[in-house]
C-alpha cells in the first residue's frame, strides 16, 4: 500500500467512525442492532472453514471495531514520537495523546484522579504489580490474602507467590453450585489476620456478575484491602470504582475491543504513593544522578521506560465507541441474548450448564459439557463449521472441579453476536448429539 491508499484506507475507516449515530445504536434492541454494530468489526466478514465465522470466543479475546484500528492507524502515520511534555511537536503530540486516553480510561470507571490509572500489558500484569509493589513488602507470616474457588489463574499465581515468598497463607472462600461466591463463607474466613481480598468480579467460566460493592464493604470493614479483578466485568458492566469501594481493580483491553498488550491498574493515588516501584528506568524518576533521584507521582512512578503509546490510544477509542453506541444499549441487548441463548442450550440432550441458569447478574459467557463429547471434540467439530469457542480447563481448574468437570467448553459473545450466532452453535451440536446417540 502506498502513502495515499494507506491515507485512503485510514479515512475510510474514520467515515465508518464517524457515520456511528447513537440513533442507530438504538436498533439493538430491536434485534437488528448487533447485526448493525457486527458491521464495525471488519474480522466478522470472513469465512471460517468456507462458513460465515460465527465468532463465540470474545471472553478470550474480543474483535476490534474499525473505529480502534482507524485510531492505532492514526497515531502511527501523523503523531509517533517518543512522548514528551516539553520536546518538539511531534514528541508533545504523542504525549497529548496518550495522556488524553488516560483522562478517557479514569472517566470510563470514574476514577478520581487520572494519575490513577496505570498503564500496564493487562490484568495478570496489574495483579502481579499489587502483589509485587503492595504485598510482597508488607505481608508477614500469619497474614492471609483471602480469594475465591473461583480465580482465574492470572489472579492466583501471583498471591501464591507472595504467600510463598513472605509466609502468608491464602485461603480460599466458597462458591455455590453455580460458581457464585458465598458471602456467609466470605464473613466466616475474613478476620484481623486478612491483608488482602482479591476476587474476579465476573468468573470467566460461570459468567456470574457477583455483588462487588458488597464484598468490598465486608472486606474494609474487616480492614483488608481489597483487589477486583476486572477482566471479564469491565467489557460488559459500568465500572465506578469510587462506588464499588475497591483499593486496586484491573483489567485488559483486549477483552473490550482495544489492541492487545495494554491493559489498566488504577489504585487509589495514596495507595500508588505508598508502594515501591515496580519497575526502574527512565520516565518514573527525574533528577537521575548517580547516586540520587526523584520518584515521580501516582501512576507515573509504574511508567518506566518508554510506553506503550498506541495502546492507550487504540483502549481509548474502544471505550469511546462503546460510550457513543450506549453502555446501556449493549446490556439491554447482551440481557436479551443471555436469555435467549440459556433457553436454546436448555435444549441440548445431554448438555450441562456450569453456573446460573437465570439470566440475570450474568453476562453472555456460557460454560458447558455434552455427554459422549470431550469439550476439545466439541470445539473441533464447531471449528469445522466455522464457529469458534473455546474449551479446555479455562485457567480456572479449581472452580471445575468444585463445579464437576475437568474440562469445559465456553461459548462468549459480545455486543456484535446475535440471536443467528446462538442459534448455528446450537444447531451443530443437536447433529453432534444427533449422531452420537
Ligand atoms: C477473570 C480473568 N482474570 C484475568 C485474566 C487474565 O487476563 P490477561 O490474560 O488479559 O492478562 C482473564 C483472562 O481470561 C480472566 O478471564
Amino acid at each position: 500500500m502506498n502513502r495515499r491508499e494507506l491515507a485512503g484506507a485510514a479515512a475510510a475507516l474514520f467515515a465508518i467512525a464517524d457515520g456511528l449515530a447513537p440513533a442507530e445504536s438504538a436498533s439493538a434492541l430491536s434485534g437488528s442492532g448487533a447485526r448493525n454494530w457486527r458491521t464495525h468489526f471488519p474480522a466478522l466478514e470472513q469465512t471460517a472453514n468456507g462458513q460465515r465465522l460465527v465468532y463465540l470466543d470474545s471472553a478470550a479475546t474480543t474483535q476490534r471495531p474499525d473505529r480502534v484500528l482507524a485510531a492505532l492507524i492514526d497515531f502511527y502515520r501523523n503523531d509517533n514520537a517518543n512522548p514528551s511534555a516539553t520536546l518538539h511537536s511531534l514528541a508533545r503530540r504523542a504525549h497529548e495523546r496518550f495522556e488524553a486516553a488516560r483522562q478517557t480510561a479514569a472517566r470510563f470507571i470514574n476514577a478520581a484522579r487520572a494519575d490513577e490509572i496505570v498503564w500496564v500489558r493487562g490484568t495478570t500484569e496489574g495483579n502481579n504489580l499489587v502483589a509485587a509493589a503492595w504485598a510482597r513488602p508488607r505481608l508477614r507470616p500469619r497474614d492471609e490474602i483471602l480469594l475465591s474457588i473461583a480465580e482465574h489463574a492470572s489472579n492466583l499465581l501471583p498471591w501464591r507467590l507472595v504467600a510463598e515468598l513472605t509466609g502468608a497463607t491464602i485461603r480460599y472462600i466458597e462458591v455455590d453450585d453455580a460458581g457464585r461466591i458465598r458471602l456467609d463463607d466470605l464473613d466466616a474466613r475474613l478476620s484481623e489476620r486478612t491483608r488482602l481480598v482479591a476476587f474476579s468480579h465476573v468468573s470467566n467460566v460461570v459468567g456470574y456478575i457477583n455483588p462487588a460493592a458488597e464484598i468490598c464493604a465486608r472486606a474494609r470493614r474487616a480492614g483488608a484491602r481489597v483487589l477486583i479483578d476486572a477482566a471479564q466485568s469491565a467489557p460488559h458492566v459500568p465500572i465506578d470504582v469510587q462506588s464499588l469501594g475497591c483499593d486496586f481493580l484491573t483489567f485488559s483491553s483486549h477483552k473490550m475491543m482495544g489492541p492487545m498488550g495494554i491493559g489498566v491498574l488504577w489504585a487509589r493515588h495514596e495507595i500508588l504513593e505508598e508502594m515501591p516501584p515496580y519497575q526502574a528506568g527512565s520516565n518514573m524518576a527525574h533528577d537521575i544522578d548517580v547516586d540520587t533521584f526523584q520518584l515521580e507521582h501516582g501512576a507515573r512512578r509504574f511508567g518506566a521506560g518508554t510506553p506503550n503509546v498506541s495502546g492507550p490510544i487504540g483502549l481509548a477509542a474502544a471505550m469511546d465507541y462503546v460510550d457513543d453506541i450506549g453502555r446501556d444499549a449493549v446490556a439491554r441487548h447482551e440481557h436479551e441474548l443471555t436469555k435467549y441463548a440459556l433457553g436454546q442450550l436448555r435444549e441440548v440432550p445431554g448438555l450441562r450448564l456450569l453456573g446460573p441458569s437465570e439470566s440475570e447478574q450474568r453476562i453472555p459467557a456460557f460454560s458447558f459439557t455434552l455427554d459422549g463429547w470431550t469439550p476439545l471434540d466439541v470445539m473441533r467439530a464447531l471449528d469445522a463449521r466455522g464457529i469458534a469457542v473455546r474449551a479446555g480447563d479455562l485457567a480456572a481448574l479449581p472452580l471445575l472441579k468444585r463445579l464437576g468437570a475437568t474440562s469445559a467448553v465456553r461459548a462468549s459473545c459480545y455486543l456484535y453476536n446475535g440471536t443467528d450466532d446462538i442459534d448455528a452453535m446450537v444447531q451443530a451440536m443437536h447433529k453432534l448429539t444427533s449422531k452420537s446417540s
